[in-house]
C-alpha cells in the first residue's frame, strides 16, 4: 500500500435502549406469530426507544464508549461523521448534536444519509479523511431510531426494524493496518421498493397526508429481497478482486443485519461456511445504519474477532444503495472492557 497513513479501528462501542419487543409482543399489535416471523426473517426481539430517547442519545452514548476504548479524550477526534436516515430533526445535524453531548469542540460534523448502507459510505468518507492526512481520530457512528418510521399496523414491516447505535473510532495508522478498501455503489432507478414516501419536501406532511401512513416505511419486501442477495454478492466479489484477497482467506462475515434468510443465501453463494458469519439480529432485527457496527462491537467483545484477522463488511439499503468493506483487524479483546 502506497499510502502515507492509513486508517485502522481503534475504539469501539454501541448502545441499545433497554425496552426489548418480542415476536409475541407484535402478535397483539399485528396479524402475524413468533413462528412465522423466526422462520422468515430469524428475528426473536428487537429493542425500541421510548418518546425521550432521540437518535442521538443513543448516538452520543455509544460514541462515550467507543471513545473510552479507543483512550481518547473527545477533544482529540478531528471529526464525527453520523450515518443515520432518522436524525433527530432536519438541522443542526445528529453529527453537531453528538458533537455538543460529548464536547468534541475541534471536530468537524456532519451526517450520512444511505440508509441501511450507510455505514459504510461513512466508512468510505471517515477513511479517506484520515487518508488524505487531513483528520487523526474520526468518531464513525451508525445510529438509527426505526421505530420513528415503523407503522406498527403493517406486519409487512414492523416485525423487521428496530432502534440502536454503534461507534468506532477510526485513527491513523502509519503501518498500512486497517481499512484496505471500501466499494460503494448506488441505483436510484429502483428506489421505490424502499421509501418512506411522506414527510419530506415532496409529501410534506399534514393533517390530510398523516391518515395515509406514508411517513412510514413502505416495502416490496420480496423485491428488496432478491436485489439485497444480488447487489451485496457482486459488491463483496468485486472488492475481493480488486484488493486481491480470495474469500478463503476472510476470517469473518459481518454483513448488514435485516433478514437471516437474505444472510445464509449471501453466505452460500459466497461459499462461506456458517461458522465466519456473524449474526446477531434475532436480538435486534434491523437497526439500519447501526447494524454493523452493533455487530462488530458484539463480535469483538465476544471475543471473536483477533488482531490480524480480515473482515468483510457487506450491506444493502434504501435508495437503492449498497457497499462493502474489507479490513483487517487490529484492536486486542479487553478483558475489563
Ligand atoms: C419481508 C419478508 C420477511 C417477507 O418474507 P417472504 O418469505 O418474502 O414472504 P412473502 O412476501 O412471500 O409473503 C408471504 C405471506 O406472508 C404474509 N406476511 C407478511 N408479513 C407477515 C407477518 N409479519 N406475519 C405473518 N404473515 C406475514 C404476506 O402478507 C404474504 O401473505 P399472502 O401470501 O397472503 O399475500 C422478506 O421478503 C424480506 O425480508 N425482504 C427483505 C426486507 C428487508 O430486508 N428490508 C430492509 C432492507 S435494508
Amino acid at each position: 500500500m502506497n499510502r502515507e497513513y492509513n486508517a485502522k479501528i481503534s475504539g469501539i462501542g454501541s448502545c441499545v435502549p433497554d425496552h426489548i419487543i418480542t415476536n409475541h409482543d407484535l402478535e397483539q399489535l399485528v396479524d402475524t406469530n413468533d413462528e412465522w416471523i423466526q422462520s422468515r426473517t430469524g428475528i426473536r426481539e428487537r429493542r425500541k426507544a421510548d418518546s425521550t430517547q432521540a437518535t442521538s442519545d443513543l448516538a452520543t452514548e455509544a460514541a462515550k464508549i467507543a471513545l473510552r476504548s479507543a483512550g481518547i479524550s473527545p477533544e482529540d477526534l478531528d471529526a464525527i461523521v453520523v450515518a443515520t436516515t432518522t436524525p433527530d430533526m432536519a438541522f443542526p445535524s445528529t453529527a453537531c448534536i453528538v458533537q455538543k453531548n460529548i464536547g468534541a469542540h475541534h471536530a468537524f460534523a456532519y451526517d450520512v444519509s444511505a440508509a441501511c448502507a450507510g455505514f459504510l459510505f461513512a466508512l468510505s468518507n471517515a477513511t479517506q479523511h484520515i487518508q488524505s492526512g487531513m483528520c487523526r481520530h474520526v468518531l464513525l457512528i451508525g445510529a438509527d431510531k426505526m421505530s420513528h418510521i415503523t407503522d406498527f399496523q403493517d406486519r409487512n414491516t414492523c416485525v423487521l426494524f428496530g432502534d440502536g447505535a454503534g461507534a468506532i473510532v477510526l485513527s491513523n495508522s502509519d503501518d498500512g493496518e486497517g481499512v484496505i478498501q471500501t466499494e460503494l455503489g448506488s441505483d436510484g432507478r429502483h428506489g421505490d421498493i424502499l421509501s418512506v414516501p411522506a414527510g419530506g419536501t415532496r409529501q410534506p406532511l399534514t393533517a390530510e397526508t398523516l391518515p395515509l401512513r406514508k411517513h412510514y416505511i413502505d416495502m416490496n419486501g420480496s423485491e428488496v429481497f432478491k436485489m439485497a442477495v444480488r447487489a451485496m454478492e457482486n459488491s463483496a466479489r468485486l472488492l475481493l478482486e480488486k484488493t486481491g484477497y480470495h474469500i478463503d482467506q476472510i476470517d469473518w462475515l459481518v454483513p448488514h443485519q435485516a433478514n437471516k434468510r437474505i444472510i445464509d443465501t449471501l453466505g452460500k453463494k459466497m461459499g462461506l461456511p456458517n461458522e465466519r458469519v456473524f449474526i446477531n439480529l434475532q436480538h435486534y432485527g434491523n437497526m439500519s445504519a447501526a447494524s454493523i457496527p452493533v455487530a462488530l462491537d458484539e463480535a469483538y467483545r465476544s471475543h471473536l474477532l483477533k488482531p490480524d484477522q480480515l473482515i468483510l463488511m457487506v450491506a444493502f439499503g434504501g435508495g437503492l444503495t449498497w457497499g462493502s468493506s474489507l479490513l483487517r483487524w487490529t484492536m486486542k479483546s479487553q478483558n475489563n472492557e
